[in-house]
């Protein structure tokens, strides 16, 4: 029964929205709101760019490292040889500094890169966009808390430990978020009406192109005009109808009171709320979205009740992302009146995820996403998700060659 506590009504999806919707517009007007709605100061070309990049991708668990090289046809190429990733939990340990983090990054570097280039670092936290590309981290989010970093540039002072090392010469970096990366990739599909990126794995996040006009907080300081893509920092939504079990994970955490709508919808936070949902069992430590997905899709060995608890907390977990995105649509629909077609480009382990004995986790927010749209007035949009190997690192190359 504990299931129920999880269910949202269509009528709750849409209110969920339109909160959602409220609050990027006042984040757009006023600086240090509930969702910062970051704009970026990095304009996206789509062709004319070409050349090589060393990309850097700091998520919440993995961090990747490749040189990508773009094509004057617009094409990208991932040198197959020289991409590395690995598993980078260890910055979430409590007094991880600054250079140890730059050291671990350093490493992965030393192979593959021979010849002097830009950087475009994908950077999946809360940072601040600075005009000359640079972004300046506001706070941390899922687990990591480095204080020394907070409130600084994270871009040149790694740009500069790495040209110490002596071995290339890094011309210049550029920072993005992994949503403005993820939107950035999307446009390799023309065509369409509107763009948005969006992340569900570790943490959550969305991100779109709004007029400059439209972003109140940088008038008078930032006057030319056109689409700047913006960072809406949209997991610290606090959205309506969250349960006690919610905010006993809240509680729980290191950044209780912050990322309550990631809270509810990511993978680092699943197992979580099935934890404190039944607080008497005991679950494998540590119990993450892929535990949680993998109990829906071999449940023989676990209680009945956990699982149907567990298919419920993820299925919330869609309704919560499908809301999301109607309340950004309404927006950009708003703003572009006459909106038909919109990409979608999404990364993550969650949201490509799948219960082997249900929906899969994508066909259920394209399902809610569509019925709350509907009830918004917008059956007409189309909203194609877009799979793109590698965005965030072709998102990160566009960036640092635009
Ligand atoms: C961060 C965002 C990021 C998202 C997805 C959140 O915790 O605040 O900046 O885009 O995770 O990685």
């Amino acid at each position: 029964m504990k299931e129920k506590l999880f269910e949202l009504t269509a009528e709750q999806l849409k209110e969920i929205a339109v909160a959602l919707q409220e609050k990027v517009n006042i984040g757009l007007e006023k600086d240090g709101e509930e969702l910062a709605c970051i704009p970026t100061y990095i304009c996206p070309k789509t062709d004319g760019i070409a050349g090589k990049a060393l990309v850097l991708d700091l998520g919440g668990t993995n961090y990747r490292a490749a040189v990508i090289e773009l094509g004057k046809d617009g094409k990208a190429d991932l040198h197959p040889d020289n991409g590395w990733k690995k598993d980078l939990c260890i910055m979430k340990t409590p007094g991880f500094t600054q250079e140890q983090l730059f050291k671990e990054q350093a490493d992965l570097i030393d192979e593959i890169c021979d010849e002097p280039m830009p950087i475009g670092y994908c950077f999946s936290y809360p940072a601040a966009s600075q005009p000359d590309g640079d972004a300046k981290l506001i706070r941390w989010t899922k687990g990591v808390d480095i204080k020394e970093m907070v409130g600084q540039p994270v871009g040149t002072p790694l740009m500069n430990y790495l040209n110490s090392l002596n071995r290339i010469h890094y011309t210049g970096v550029k920072v993005i978020n992994d949503t403005v990366a993820s939107l950035f990739a999307g446009l390799t599909h023309p065509g369409y009406d509107a763009y948005i990126g969006l992340i569900v794995g570790t943490g959550t996040n969305m991100a779109a192109f709004i007029p400059a006009e439209k972003i109140g907080k940088i008038a008078g300081t930032y006057t030319a005009g056109g689409l700047l893509p913006v960072n809406f920092e949209s997991g610290n939504f606090v959205p309506p109808y969250l349960t006690p079990v919610d905010d006993e994970v809240d509680h729980r955490s290191i950044n209780a009171g912050n990322q309550r709508f990631e809270k509810a919808v990511s993978g680092m936070y699943l197992g979580e709320i099935l934890k404190a949902t039944f607080p008497e069992a005991k679950f494998e430590e540590p119990f993450d979205a892929r535990k949680l997905t993998g109990m829906l899709s071999y449940p023989d060995v676990y209680k009945t009740e956990y699982v149907d608890a567990a298919r419920a907390i993820y299925k919330r977990s869609a309704q919560l992302v499908a809301a999301s995105l109607a309340g950004l649509i309404n927006l950009l629909a708003t703003q572009k009146p006459g909106i038909k077609t919109v990409c979608l480009t999404a990364e993550g382990s969650l949201f490509w995820s799948e219960d082997k004995n249900g929906k899969k986790y994508h066909e259920m927010v394209l399902e809610y996403l569509h019925n709350t749209l509907t009830d918004l007035g917008h059956s007409q949009i189309k909203v194609d998700i877009t799979q793109m190997d590698n965005a965030n690192l072709i998102g990160s190359a566009i960036a640092a060659l635009s």
